[in-house]
């Protein structure tokens, strides 16, 4: 069995998906970096392997039927376990209220952010149950937590994602395995770059200021995710921590 722990992370190609494999790399974890663009995977291969980390590249789609529990099931034969699974892969297509809200978009953003959320854990459970130990970090968001403009898909998708995950946390904690909801506000990542940019200054101004500590950096949801799959936070599961500088304590 590899004696280096294991950590899946889906999304790793950019944004909060690679600074997180960087900290797990950093850490002394081994990181099997998930996202469909080889190219964009390759990225942070090198900086994994720069930092001793790198497990492998999984070029694959999280919502995929099988994709993601071939890939467990493949890492688990090979290394002996899987320690902890950050589900963070998402997207984010519009930016509109229900009525505008299009079948197309409804559907896709809830295969990937819901329904790929689901696949992933579901990957990783079995693996987890077997050695009676494993955390689960999914990636849901302030827009799951509270209401916001323009959310007609996203917002109900990551809603989704935290009451998914503290059903994880009730079924699995017989098995020692944690599941626990990080909920970043806004950082400016490939997600939301063009949507920030594209918002009139006032605008722009009033959302930084509704951060009361400003906008985040991909690293302040990575260090929280950490955390939650570190043996520091073994008493935590079932929660969705806001890492937001203060968007919700208005
Ligand atoms: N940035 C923010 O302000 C913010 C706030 C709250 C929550 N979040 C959440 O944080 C997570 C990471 O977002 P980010 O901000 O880091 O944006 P990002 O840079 O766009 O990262 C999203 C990653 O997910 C991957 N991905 C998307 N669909 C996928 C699929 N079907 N299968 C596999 N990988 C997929 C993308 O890579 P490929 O396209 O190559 O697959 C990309 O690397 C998302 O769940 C997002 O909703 C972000």
């Amino acid at each position: 069995m590899t004696e280096q722990r294991i950590v899946l992370v889906t999304g790793a190609g950019s944004g909060i998906g690679r600074a997180t494999a960087e900290r797990f790399a950093r850490e002394g974890w081994r990181v099997v970096a998930i996202g469909r663009r080889a190219g964009k995977l390759a990225e942070t291969a090198a900086a994994l392997t720069a930092a001793g980390g790198l497990c492998e590249t999984a070029p694959l789609d999280v919502a995929e039927p099988g994709a993601m529990a071939e890939l467990a099931t493949r890492v688990a034969a090979e290394h002996g376990r899987i320690d902890a699974l950050v589900a963070n892969a998402g997207i984010a297509y519009a930016r509109e209220a229900a009525l505008e809200t299009t079948d197309e978009d409804w559907n896709e953003t809830l295969r990937i952010n819901l329904t790929g959320v689901h696949r992933s854990c579901t990957a990783v459970l079995p693996h987890m149950i077997a050695r009676g130990a494993g955390a689960i970090v999914t990636v849901a968001s302030i827009a799951g937590q509270v209401g916001m403009a323009r959310r007609g898909s996203y917002g109900p998708s990551k809603a989704g994602v935290i009451g998914y995950t503290r059903n994880l946390a009730i079924d699995y904690a017989p098995h020692g395995i944690r599941a626990n909801a990080v909920c970043p506000g806004f950082i400016e990542t490939d997600i939301n770059r063009a949507s920030l940019a594209a918002l009139p200054r006032e605008e722009y101004a009033a959302l930084v200021a509704k951060h009361p500590l400003g906008l985040g950096r991909p690293e302040d949801a990575a260090a929280a995710i950490f955390f939650l799959c570190s043996d520091d936070a073994r008493w935590i599961t079932g929660v969705d921590l806001s890492v937001d500088g203060g968007f919700t304590a208005w």
